[in-house]
């Protein structure tokens, strides 16, 4: 990657803010702007930046806590030794498939996201990473992508820092989940506030749900995420489970 072309200012923000409210000055070429936190399209235009703010600046540490807990899971699990055939969802600009293609035997790397400009930032930072790679809408796929999504025989999904807060809503994610095989292992995680009970993500009701019928939970631990702007620390819970069945019958529970 070429060195920072940008100039990044921090500022001192209260602490009340939540996550997706929080906000930088962004410095690129001559021109000086206010840039939210969660403003990603116009934050993988810049290369590095993503990097830069979310990893070296604010300490984000989920790609690798959810994959190595994905792995002692799977290590636990002394599963046949099938390589894994990977649909990382939310993928933004492959950090995770990064992780995934290093720390781990995969025969298949597949990523989708909802903007163009992860994918253009993929191809830019990270080219020939994933085997392939979508710009799409996961919450209203038709029966002719749905056919092509399961024919890769999906036996993993992974999505990180991508559940929530206005990005993939509860329908997308059980979509998602529908395209893997039976018995796929699914690692994921989630703001801790989220799995609270006066949230209205609908994330707390799908996974109670889902529970015991079509999802069985192997490993879940709490953690920092990364730092806030502000400086405190952003709670995340990390899933680890196998798919069990489709997941039926919980449309009155989706959002989005
Ligand atoms: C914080 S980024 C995480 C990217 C990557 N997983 C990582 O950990 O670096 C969240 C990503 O989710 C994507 N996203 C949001 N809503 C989505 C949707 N409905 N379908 C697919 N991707 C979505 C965003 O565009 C963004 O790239």
């Amino acid at each position: 990657m070429d060195s920072a072309n940008y100039e990044l200012i921090l500022p001192q923000l209260d602490d009340s803010l939540d996550q997706n409210e929080e906000w930088f000055i962004l410095e690129h070429e001559g021109e000086y702007k206010k840039v939210k936190s969660h403003d990603y399209e116009q934050i993988y235009r810049v290369p590095g930046l993503y990097e830069d703010i979310f990893y070296n600046r604010l300490g984000c540490k989920s790609p690798n806590v959810v994959c190595d807990l994905l792995d002692q899971e799977m290590r636990k699990a002394e599963d046949p030794d099938q390589p894994l055939r990977v649909f990382d969802f939310g993928a933004g600009n492959g950090i995770v498939g990064e992780v995934i293609k290093e720390e781990m035997d995969c025969d298949l790397l597949v990523g989708v996201d909802i903007l163009p400009e992860a994918k253009e930032a993929v191809e830019r930072d990270r080219p020939g990473l994933y085997d392939d790679y979508y710009v799409l809408d996961m919450s209203c796929i038709d029966e002719a992508e749905l056919g092509k999504f399961q024919s890769y025989n999906f036996n993993t999904l992974v999505t990180v820092a991508a559940l929530g807060f206005g990005d993939i809503p509860t329908r997308a994610f059980v979509n998602a989940f529908n395209m893997l095989q039976d018995d796929a292992w699914v690692a994921f995680n989630l703001r801790d506030k989220f799995l609270a009970e006066e949230d209205n993500s609908g994330y707390r009701e799908v996974l109670q749900t889902i529970l015991d019928d079509s999802f069985s939970i192997s490993q879940e631990k709490r953690y920092c995420h990364r730092r806030s702007i502000a400086g405190d620390e952003v709670c995340y819970h990390a899933i680890v489970g196998k798919k069990l069945d489709n997941i039926e019958d919980v449309s009155g529970l989706l959002v989005g």
